[in-house]
Formats: structure tokens, sequence, C-alpha cells
């Protein structure tokens, strides 16, 4: 069972399997600085040598062990429950793209940013004949150095902040602040809160996201466990959602 799940979620970070004893927890920890799955081992490999075309190479190799192969599931619950902002939304590092195209809709118009020509266009290539197709689109970009004309109403971050170096989620924040309306909102998935070294995917805490959110004003309305993450993922997962703190927006 757990082969099959692993198997057809392909899953990044996968790699920290579910604890079933005592004995998987010290394999795990031993485990942690390796990956039991190859892919993720390769993605590491094909990033660390290559640091600024990196991303471009896991695509173009097809090493891309994040990929669920279908929409976020809390997303599109939220999606569906009414529970999103309308407007415009932005997707960064939104890869092949199914959860820019899960929100897509006539009152939600939605940008997938990319920074990989090969991710950009395999996104393109499964999408671009989908009915919601007007309501959406991708974009080859970096999210550090982009400049939109237009700001947002949502951000959607899910495996884009845990990919990213470390160093970089002061920009990270920085960058959501201004692409961000005044009373846009941030969701964004933990993920994967763990204590393993290395990445990406490197690990995450709330505190993380807080320590870089908080000194440009954007604060957490809400933090829960994502009840609805693919079962590897469960219970390394929780769903953040922030947006510009009165006070700090009037300074
Ligand atoms: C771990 S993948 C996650 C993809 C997608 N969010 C998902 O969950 O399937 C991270 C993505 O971010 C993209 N990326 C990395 N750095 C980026 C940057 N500076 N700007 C835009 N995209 C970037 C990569 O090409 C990759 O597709
Ligand atoms: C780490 O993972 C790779 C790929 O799965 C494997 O070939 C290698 O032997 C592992 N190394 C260690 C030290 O476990
Ligand atoms: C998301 O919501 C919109 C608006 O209600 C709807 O048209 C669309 O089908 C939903 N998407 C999914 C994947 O359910
Ligand atoms: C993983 O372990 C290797 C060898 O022990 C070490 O060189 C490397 O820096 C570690 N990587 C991370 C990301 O912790």
């Amino acid at each position: 069972m757990r082969t099959h799940l692993c198997t057809c979620y392909s899953l990044l970070f996968n790699s920290l399997p579910l604890l079933t004893s005592p004995l998987s927890r010290i394999t795990m920890a031993r485990s942690n600085n390796n990956t039991s799955n190859p892919k993720v081992h390769k993605m590491q490999h094909l990033l660390h040598s290559d640091p600024s075309g990196g991303w471009e190479k896991c695509w173009e190799k097809g090493v891309t062990p994040w990929d669920i192969g279908q929409p976020t599931p809390i997303l599109v619950h939220l999606n569906q429950t009414g529970g999103l902002p309308k407007g415009r939304a932005l997707v960064p590092g939104c890869g092949s793209g199914h959860d820019v195209v899960a929100i897509a809709c006539p009152e939600r118009f939605v940008v997938g940013l990319d920074i990989s020509e090969n991710a950009i266009k395999q996104a393109t290539k499964l999408f671009s004949s989908s009915k919601s197709a007007e309501y959406f689109a991708f974009l080859e970009a970096d999210f550090f150095a982009w400049c939109p004309t237009q700001l947002f109403d949502l951000i959607f971050d899910y495996t884009f902040f845990c990919a990213i170096e470390p160093e970089m989620r002061p920009q990270w924040a920085s960058r959501i602040q201004d692409l961000l309306k005044p009373d846009g909102e941030l969701i964004t998935l933990i993920f994967p809160i763990s204590d393993h070294e290395g990445g990406p995917p490197y690990k995450v805490s709330v505190s993380d996201y807080e320590e870089v959110l908080h000194p440009v004003g954007i604060r957490a309305e809400s933090i829960v466990e994502n009840h609805l993450a693919i079962p590897p993922r469960r219970g390394r997962e929780k769903l953040g959602r922030w947006k510009r703190s009165i006070c700090k927006s009037l300074l």
C-alpha cells in the first residue's frame, strides 16, 4: 500500500516516509540527508551542480519528483467552497500548472510563473486546450526579478518556499509584499515540516515564514493542519493564510 502511494504520487520528499516504528524512525533519521527516493537525490544533484540552470535541467530530464500530477486537493476544496479570493491570482514556481488551472475561472484570472522554459512548455501543452484557457496564463520568469503591471488578490505558494535557497527567504517575503494588493491574501502550504538537513526541499517551520513575513507587515490569520494533504505528506503540512496587518499598511 505504501509502495503504491509512493509510486503514484511520485513524491517529493517522499523520502521521509510515514513513521511506523522506532526502527523506521532511526532509519529515517539516518537517511534524512540522502533520501530513499533516487529522483530526489538526482534532483538535488542537478540543482547543486548548476545553481542557475538547475531547475531547467530537472525539467529537461524529467526529474520532477515533487509533481503530483493533479491539483493540490486542499486548493481544489477551497476553490469549490468559495474560500478563495477572486480577482487576480499568482502561483509562483507553478511547475506543470495543475494548481493554476484548478482555480482559474471567469471571476479569477490566474498567472502561473516559472523560471523554467520547459516547465512552462509542459504546462502550456497540458492545458492550452482547457475550457478555462482564457482565465489563466503561464509565464516564464524569475519570481525574484519579475515586475508585473498589476498586483494580485491571491498568491498561492506550495513547494516554492521550500525549493528556493533558505537565504532567499527574506527576498521571497519582500516580493510577496510587492506583488500583493493591500487587501490581498497569501496562502501557503507550509511543507515539509521536518528536521532533515539539506534540500531542496529545505525543511520549513511556521516560524520560518513568520520570521520573513512579519518584517514586511504580513501576518497569519490562520494556520491549521492540512487534513487534505496527500498521504505521504500528511502530518508535515500546514495551511497558512496571511494578510497585511492594518497597522503596518498605514505606516
Ligand atoms: C519544487 S517545484 C514545485 C512546482 C509546483 N509548485 C508543484 O507543486 O508541483 C519548484 C518550481 O519552482 C520553479 N522555480 C525555481 N526558482 C524559481 C524562480 N526564481 N522563479 C520562478 N520559478 C522558480 C522551478 O522551476 C520548479 O518548477
Ligand atoms: C544515497 O542515495 C543514492 C540514490 O538513492 C544511493 O545511490 C546512495 O547509495 C545513497 N548513499 C548513501 C550513503 O546511503
Ligand atoms: C473553481 O471554482 C470555479 C468557480 O466556482 C469553478 O468554475 C471551477 O470549476 C472550480 N475548479 C475546480 C477544479 O473545481
Ligand atoms: C549530506 O551529506 C554529505 C556527506 O556526508 C555532505 O557533504 C552534504 O553537505 C550533506 N548535504 C546536506 C544538504 O546536508
